[in-house]
């Protein structure tokens, strides 16, 4: 999946992955991973998500890493915020109250840029992208991640025939594959969401 897909989306405001709520996934489970209080979060490929704001509530410094300048750049006007702008040879840097959100490709990320990170928050990332880039993200992820993260994972599983992605579908198998040689994993919770996805059901979904 190319940049352009993303950034073509952002501009023609094709984004109905956006939701204006914050998530109630996020809401239920984030006491499960018992973070210190003030513990720096990360959110990869954070669009304009609401639930930065949400974690910056619960006291955290949150930090978004976002390939769409459209964007970021929604997120701190939409959420009222002025953000101070700072440029660098990889990244566009944008900050106000706590939060940060890094301009630029996930994959140019280094140890160095997340060095402070407790916890990851990941909402409709993992499952944006095609099978051998989710590959590629996890590696990547975890490499560059301080040893001891804790990692919040939202992901949909269901027939990959029916509908195409993104949202691709990302087994609890996957997950394990994915994630198993480098961190204990937890099956915090599993629900059949389609009746509260009608467009997912437009696109040709009928079960998981
Ligand atoms: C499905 S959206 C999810 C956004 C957000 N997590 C949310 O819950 O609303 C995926 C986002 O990832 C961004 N993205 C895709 N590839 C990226 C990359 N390589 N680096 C940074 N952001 C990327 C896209 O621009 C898009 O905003």
């Amino acid at each position: 999946m190319k940049k352009d897909y993303w950034l073509d989306r952002w501009k023609r405001e094709d984004i109905g992955f956006h939701q204006d709520e914050i998530n109630p996934y996020l809401r239920q489970y984030w006491q499960e991973l018992h973070l210190a209080p003030g513990s720096e979060v990360f959110v990869p490929l954070c669009g304009k998500s609401r639930d930065l704001l949400w974690l910056r509530k619960q006291g955290h410094s949150v930090l978004g890493v976002e390939l769409s300048a459209t964007a970021v750049q929604a997120f701190f006007r939409e959420t009222n915020q002025t953000a101070h702008h700072m440029t660098s040879e990889k990244f566009d840097r944008w900050e106000a109250n706590s939060i940060s959100i890094l301009c630029g490709d996930f994959f140019d990320l280094t140890k160095d840029d997340i060095k402070k990170v407790s916890a990851v928050y990941d909402r409709a990332s993992l499952v944006a992208l095609p099978p051998g880039m989710r590959e590629r993200y996890t590696h990547h992820l975890l490499s560059i991640l301080p040893p001891a993260t804790e990692i919040l994972l939202i992901t949909f599983d269901y027939p990959q025939a029916e509908m195409s992605g993104p949202p691709f579908a990302v087994s609890e198998s996957e997950v394990e594959s994915l994630y198993h040689q480098h961190a204990k994993i937890c099956l915090l919770g599993r629900l059949d969401v389609l009746a509260q996805n009608p467009r997912f059901q437009q696109r040709g979904l009928t079960g998981c």
